[in-house]
């Protein structure tokens, strides 16, 4: 697997090993967003390789002892593709890996996001929408997932694809909303909330995402895609006031900020598809909320060492304020 030392590579990877039993191997670049500690309780049970999917010798090693391929190694925020793309450009086109894939017949899941599709104002989106992404982010995502069906058409490569809605969890890198929300309330700093605050995000926790994949990964139709949404939508000033309630930390901490430019007004999907073959989210944003809350008040060791290294800095850079703690 690659991308595994990351927030929903790292919950998948937990996962296969606990429930399925899964020999796994984990090929991570370990960017700012990888981290190995999100792997510790199974790091025994993975072979961890130090290295970048776009290097074929390192891909090859990885591969080696497979049957499967599940990728989810990507550049993924899209305020940093907005600051600088060159290395989504890089990452989110999985050559390298395709062409290992290939040389074995290997299967192949792609994992991909909502943000492909583009914003929709009403309805939701399936399979068959029109790809229409707007971010750098989201553009080099819908590249990556086109790539993967050409392998599929071009050499009958197994593929699958499975695009997932916003998600939320533990271990999220807190350059994204809900855990760079959670810790601002935590620590006393402003919470910045782009434009107007009405965005529509479509959240789906991190773990029924993983078994989503993993679904697809077991019963997937080869060249087909697979959405795999949330239960529930909702504004970000809504989920900004609920972290507040769940903080006990007052409004005053909002502060309305420039919008992002280009920014997607609402996400959404329907995963009747996914539904079909038997996946169902089980948990409710109201519920996963709460608990993400929790784990992150529980878990220090996790976030401190980010919140005083680089993130600092790239969240002045970004925000052109500093944090406080
Ligand atoms: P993340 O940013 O937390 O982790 C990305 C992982 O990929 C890190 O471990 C990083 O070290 C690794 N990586 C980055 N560049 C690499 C490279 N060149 N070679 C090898 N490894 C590299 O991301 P995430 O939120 O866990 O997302 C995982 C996947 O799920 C991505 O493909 C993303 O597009 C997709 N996705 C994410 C969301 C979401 O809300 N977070 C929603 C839908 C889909
Ligand atoms: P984000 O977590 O970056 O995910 P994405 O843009 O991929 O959906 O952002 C989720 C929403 O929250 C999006 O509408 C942008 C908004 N947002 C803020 O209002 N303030 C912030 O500081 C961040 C990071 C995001």
């Amino acid at each position: 697997m690659c991308g595994g030392a990351g927030f929903i590579g790292s919950t998948f990877t937990r996962l296969r090993v606990r429930e399925h039993g899964d020999e796994v191997t984990v090929l991570d670049k370990l960017t700012y967003a990888g981290r190995r500690e999100n792997l510790t309780e199974v790091l025994d049970d993975v072979r961890f390789i130090h290295g970048a999917i776009e290097d074929p010798v390192a891909v090859a090693d990885a591969v080696e002892h497979c049957d499967a391929i599940v990728n989810f190694a990507a550049e993924t925020h899209v305020d940093r593709s907005i600051d600088d793309p060159e290395g989504f450009i890089v990452t989110n086109m999985p050559g390298a890996l395709l062409e290992a894939a290939r040389q074995r017949d290997l299967r192949y899941v792609q994992v991909s996001t909502d943000e492909v599709y583009g914003s929709i104002d009403e309805g939701t989106f399936t399979e068959s929408s029109p790809l229409q992404p707007s971010s750098p982010y989201s553009a080099t995502k819908t590249g990556g997932d086109l790539l993967v069906a050409s392998y599929f058409h071009t050499y009958g490569l197994p593929t699958v694809i499975c695009r997932g809605s916003n998600n939320y969890g533990p271990r999220q890198y807190p350059e994204k909303l809900i855990p760079l929300m959670i810790l601002n309330a935590l620590a006393g700093d402003r919470l910045p909330v782009y434009g107007d605050g009405r965005n529509v995000r479509n959240w789906l926790y991190v773990e029924d995402f993983a078994r989503g994949i993993g679904h697809v990964l077991a019963h997937g139709v080869p060249g087909e895609a697979y959405n795999c949404g949330g239960p529930d939508e909702c504004e970000n000033l809504d989920v900004v006031h609920r972290v507040l309630e769940l903080t006990g930390c007052d409004e005053s901490l909002i502060e309305f900020v420039t919008d992002r430019p280009g920014h997607d007004r609402r996400y959404s999907l329907s995963s009747e598809k996914l539904e079909g073959l038997g996946w169902k989210a089980r948990v409710r944003f109201e519920q996963g909320l709460e608990e993400t809350v929790t784990w992150y008040r529980e878990n220090t060791w996790w976030w401190e060492p980010i919140r005083s290294g680089a993130y600092r800095s790239y969240y002045e850079r970004h925000y052109g304020r500093a944090l406080k703690t």
